[in-house]
């Protein structure tokens, strides 16, 4: 029965003498190295060996014979017939064929050679992406799924002046700005905050984020992040935001005083009445007021374009939005023949993160447009509906619509078709809409209408 099994095993097995010549081998011992059964009548053990890893299964085998131990194990390599390498895991043990008595040796050999060859693979792509993550200019770190870091690359010494040993083991976000703690986030995505440097001051970085997913349980082990420092690009930013600023600012400084010269002819006409020493009837001042107004307003307007007041980002309920936008301007569209519908989809109401000032300011702008471009009889009708991702406005009027080839010119400063438009109403939207991280679009057809199509994301997603 031995006989059979050890013949039939696919594990390759050697009955060893103790001068180490090969009594007897198995089929698989011979497939593992090459060579037949009497070819290996002319070798030895140390003629298949790998010369470095002989010596040392030689003295094992001489322990054993001695009697010092009764079994070894060692990973070894051998030489196949071909000339190739083979590796494994050699274990020799002491048996006695209790017929005549003799001692023996058993070698068995589990073959590794497929897995050194894996082994060997991912150690030298392991090698090729170190050094990459070394030689980066982007900060590489590794996070445990609870933002402690296990990896961090050597250019975080130049960027923020750590030693990437001294922060190994610490939480992640630490290195944060007190103020930008709300950019923390354990999904994949881009930020954007100020990371502390070690002389305590800070810098603009931008982190991508990626999940590395366990493949056995399917969970989020750990996190990869590559960090880039954007202190130059945020501070030419900067100076680009205000230098545009500045020339919207003088561009609407002509607007506005071509605005007001308007008013400023019947006040005038008003006040050389007076002077005329004319009888002024109550009717004229009552029309001066109302122009006076109408310059108050309009300044007031270009101030708050020109120094936007700060911003409170809060989660906002886009629908009661809409319906306080509604109410103050339907009597407006009313009293122009006009109608505005507003059409719900009629779920839950999940709320997006605004600032809800501007928020209104952008859906004036839109239904004033709508207003504007119905001639005659005609209405708006505003919908909103809850997608999976995000929270969609559209605003259907059926006015004169918009030539094809003049959709792309709308947002941009002064494109206005009207003779008292500003043209600055759709871009001031485009700003808000960008700064609350949503699009808008439009769809029109020449002579049939306009529909506006605005959307943010939600404040959370959706349990
Ligand atoms: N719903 C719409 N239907 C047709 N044309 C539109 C519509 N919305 C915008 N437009 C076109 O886009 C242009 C730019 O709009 P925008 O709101 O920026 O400026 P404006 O309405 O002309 O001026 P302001 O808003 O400053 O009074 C408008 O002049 C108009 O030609
Ligand atoms: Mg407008």
């Amino acid at each position: 029965m031995f006989r059979d099994i050890f013949h039939q095993s696919g594990l390759p097995q050697v009955i060893i003498e103790p001068d180490l010549t090969y009594l007897e081998m198995n089929h698989a011992f011979c497939e593992f190295l090459g060579y037949t059964k009497e070819e290996y009548e002319t070798l030895t053990i140390e003629s298949v060996s790998h010369p470095d890893d002989f010596l040392l299964d030689y003295r094992q085998f001489q322990r054993l014979v001695k009697g010092s131990i009764t079994e070894y194990e060692m990973v070894k390599r051998y030489i196949h017939k071909n000339g190739s390498i083979k590796t494994g895991r050699l274990k020799v043990s002491r048996i006695r064929d209790r017929a005549t008595q003799r001692v023996l040796y058993l070698g068995q050999v589990y073959d590794l050679t497929e897995f050194t060859k894996i082994y060997e693979g991912l150690r030298q792509s392991e090698q090729k992406y170190r050094l990459l993550a070394e030689n980066s200019s982007d900060i590489i770190c590794l996070h445990d799924s609870f933002g402690h870091f296990l990896y961090i690359s050597p250019s975080i010494k130049a960027e923020l002046g750590y030693d990437p040993e001294e922060l190994i083991g610490c939480y992640s976000p630490h290195l944060i700005h007190p103020e930008d703690q709300d950019v923390v986030t354990f999904k994949e995505q881009t930020i954007t905050f100020r990371a502390k440097r070690k002389n305590g001051s800070y810098i603009w970085m931008e982190t991508t984020i990626k999940r590395v997913i366990n493949d056995e349980t399917c969970a989020c082990s750990q996190f990869i992040t590559v960090s880039r420092n954007i202190q130059k690009r945020k501070e030419t930013d900067e100076l680009l935001t205000k230098s545009e600023k500045l020339a919207i600012v003088g561009q609407m400084a002509a607007a506005v005083a071509h605005e007001i010269r308007n008013p400023l002819t019947p006040i005038k006409g008003f006040i050389q009445l007076l002077n005329s020493g004319m009888e002024v009837s109550s009717q004229y001042s009552s029309i001066v007021l109302n122009e006076i107004n109408r310059i108050e307003s309009i300044l007031s307007e270009f101030l708050t374009l020109a120094k936007p007041t700060e911003r409170k980002m809060e989660a906002i309920c886009v629908d009661e939005l809409l319906e306080q936008v509604i109410q103050i301007f339907s009597p407006q569209a009313f009293l122009a023949n006009k109608e505005i519908i507003f059409q719900k989809s009629g779920r839950s109401n999940r709320k997006i993160k605004g600032d809800s000032n501007s928020l209104k300011q952008v859906f004036y702008n839109v239904f004033q447009n709508a207003l504007d471009a119905i001639e005659e009889k005609g209405r708006i009708m505003v919908t909103l509906e809850e997608g999976g991702e995000v929270l969609c406005v559209r605003v259907i009027d059926n006015g004169c619509g918009i030539p094809e080839e003049r959709i792309k010119l709308i947002g941009e400063p002064f494109y206005s078709t009207k003779e008292k438009g500003t043209g600055l109403g759709l871009m001031t939207s485009y700003n808000i809409i960008e700064n609350h991280d949503g699009t808008i679009s439009f769809e029109s057809k020449e002579g049939k209408g306009t529909t506006v199509t605005i959307s943010f994301p939600y404040v959370e997603k959706e349990a």
